[in-house]
């Protein structure tokens, strides 16, 4: 029986700089997926790469003194570094400035051409070179580019375009056909929302040297970002081979973070209608990753090194972490102190515990034998099969925090089991079936819970499965795996050793007095009425321009707003329809929490809060008196 295909993407990375831990983060993300699928019986394709032309690349080699094609080889081997730092297992790695490429993207190219949908033009407007961007005067403020804060240019050249306005119906038809198109739900309003402003056509040539020629044109080669996503294609062999194209095509899951979701959530699939290829089956655009709450950024110096983390917490560690503390599709933030208090309480203390002691007590009262599980009363069991199917469940919606609580859930109760069951009094009582049995189910639940842990630590439940003395190739056959009664009784066990030892925490300085006795009580007492500058900088204030106010239906209370972010458009519930018409607050600029997780009010998905004051009859909006940019932060 031929394999169900699972093809999975990661954004390619820029080869203009080296990795940071934001971008390990889609790639263990598609990393855990592609090895769940594995297990679950699927012929898995995962393709990540990197996106190597264009003017920032151009200018990085430039600034280097070398050739852009020795410059992103050198790049691409760092990038291949992470990988292997953090036990991907990806089948395909493209490079955009690898021949295959660039013949799939041809042939896109020329269908999309005969089409009708790319013809030339006069383009007039603003240009940021450094983004390879064209502007609107909106866009623009103090002639500097939104995005990178260069200055941009007055341009007027010869262009060619992808007539992309074309498309805008069939896109929201699209959407309103395939409601999982675009995940979380808010992605796909916040898509919506921009087709529905109206599409213009887009400019898809540039004058930068290092790129893919159009076509018989001199001068000119295709826009950085159209090329780039046609590797989604020419990573399975289109232009180069049909069978393979054809074996995974069209793509499960294209993963993103959400600051790229215009080029993949729009531009993409038009481009694909206009060549006649089948949309992927669903894109999902993820949060971003903060530091300490803030914007991981060079400038401010706060860019965490995936290299480091891996050399320093090991690849299992930093894995479970990002998947386990951050809610998928969220905003997450990271500090080493989380990542340490996650490593102890979890790993260190909760798996390894159980899965440490149990086979402690198994070579010391069994002689490292399995014991039989004749006697048990089949609970642990019964909670292993319904874990078993919540797993599927979560992991299925891409829903990994969920996933892993419920295996944590199974954790606890396996190791309570022990402490009300103890063991070792069983033992100073000679009640060796009793015990047999009670170690059967911890060993057998521990065996379980490993298998569903392999995707996210595959090292180290490896070697703790390893140690139970299971032979199963790691990542073999998961149904199989969870299915109780995996051990033999009489088989032997592996090596006993704990896998993860509890880290210290670095502690903080001791604060003068406060370390001492009288003054510690009062100083805990002020800590307890106050919050550090850490705790307040965990809420991401930014400035918002209110685009849109309406009443939600069925409240007498409750205004639905669209707010301007900056890099997104946000809804936000408030409860202000008592003191503002909603068109006396479109225009004004806000100030907005961004950070605050999604809730549902009144069927509306509210995602994130505008600050006013408040007294007993009046509420008013917290305003912003000065041109401050839409998005700046407020601190
Ligand atoms: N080259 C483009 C993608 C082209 S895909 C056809 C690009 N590259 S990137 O290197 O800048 O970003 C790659 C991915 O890393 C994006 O999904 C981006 O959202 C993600 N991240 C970059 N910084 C991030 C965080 N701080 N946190 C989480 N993901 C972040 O965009």
């Amino acid at each position: 029986m031929t394999k169900r295909t699972f093809y999975v993407t990661t954004p390619i990375y820029y080869a203009n700089s080296v990795p940071h831990i934001g971008n390990a983060y889609t790639t263990i993300v598609a990393d855990v997926i592609s090895r769940y699928k594995r297990a679950m019986g699927f012929d898995v394709m995962f393709l990540t790469g990197m996106d190597e032309h264009g003017q920032k690349v151009q200018s990085a080699a430039v600034e280097k003194g070398v050739d852009p094609q020795q410059y992103v080889d050198e790049i691409a081997e760092v990038w291949k570094r992470l990988l292997a730092a953090f036990d991907i297992t990806s089948d395909e790695f493209i490079r955009t400035s690898e021949p295959r490429h660039e013949r799939g993207v041809l042939k896109l190219f020329k269908r999309m051409v005969e089409k009708g949908d790319v013809y030339e033009g006069e383009y007039e407007g603003w240009y940021c070179r450094f983004e390879e961007n064209f502007l609107t005067d909106l866009q623009v403020k103090d002639g500097k580019c939104p995005d990178c804060g260069r200055p941009v240019e007055r341009s007027r050249e010869h262009a060619f375009f992808f007539a992309l306005s074309k498309y805008e119906k069939p896109l929201l038809e699209h959407y309103d056909a395939h409601p999982d198109f675009i995940r979380p739900d808010y992605r796909m309003n916040e898509a919506r929302r921009f087709v529905q402003q109206g599409l213009r056509d887009l400019c898809i040539s540039r004058s930068v040297q290092w790129g893919i020629r159009i076509p018989g044109s001199e001068d000119y080669t295709i826009y950085v970002w159209i090329e780039a996503l046609i590797n989604y294609l020419t990573g399975i062999g289109f232009g180069t081979d049909d069978e393979l194209f054809s074996r995974y095509w069209p793509c499960d899951l294209h993963l993103l973070g959400k600051d790229i979701l215009k080029f993949h959530c729009i531009y993409w699939p038009a481009m694909l209608m206009s060549a006649d290829v089948p949309l992927p089956k669903s894109l999902y655009n993820h949060g971003w990753l903060r530091v300490s709450g803030q914007k991981m950024s060079k400038s401010v110096g706060n860019v965490v090194d995936p290299f480091y983390l891996a050399k320093e917490f090991g690849s299992d560690t930093v894995r479970y972490f990002l998947m386990r503390d951050i809610q998928f599709g969220q905003d997450g933030n990271f500090t080493e102190q989380n990542l340490i208090g996650r490593y102890n309480s979890d790993l260190a203390n909760d798996l390894s515990n159980l899965v440490h002691r149990t086979l402690s007590m198994c070579k010391k009262y069994f002689d490292a034998q399995i014991p039989s599980g004749e006697a048990s009363d089949g609970a642990l069991a019964e909670m292993c099969e319904s874990t078993f199917s919540a797993y599927c469940r979560f992991m299925d919606d891409l829903d990994f925090r969920a996933a892993l609580e419920a295996v944590w859930k199974l954790i606890s109760t396996a190791n309570i089991f022990i402490d009300r069951e103890r063991p070792w009094a069983l033992y100073e009582r000679g009640e060796m079936k009793k015990l047999g049995a009670v170690l059967y189910d911890v060993l057998e639940t521990g065996r379980i819970i490993l298998s569903m842990l392999q995707p996210f630590i595959p090292s180290a439940a490896g070697k703790m499965l390893g140690q139970l003395g299971v032979l199963a190739e790691p990542g073999a056959d998961l149904p199989e795996q969870a299915r109780w009664g995996g051990l033999l009784a009489g088989n032997k066990i592996g090596d006993v050793s704990p896998v993860f030892v509890k880290r210290k925490q670095p502690k903080p300085a001791p604060k003068g007095e406060a370390a001492k006795d009288d003054g510690h009580k009062k100083e805990k007492k002020v800590a307890e009425q106050t919050i550090t500058i850490n705790d307040f900088a965990k809420v991401q204030l930014v400035v918002g321009e209110i685009k849109s106010a309406e009443a939600v239906e069925g409240s007498k209370k409750l205004l639905k707003l669209s707010v301007d972010i900056g890099d997104e458009i946000r809804t936000a519930v408030a409860g202000m329809r008592e003191f503002y018409a909603p068109d006396e607050m479109v225009g004004k600029k806000v100030v907005f929490v961004a950070n605050l997780a999604p809730a549902k009010i009144f069927g509306v998905e509210s995602q994130g809060m505008v600050l006013a004051a408040e007294s007993k009859d009046m509420v008013s909006l917290l305003t912003i008196d000065k041109d401050v940019p839409i998005g700046s932060r407020i601190r």
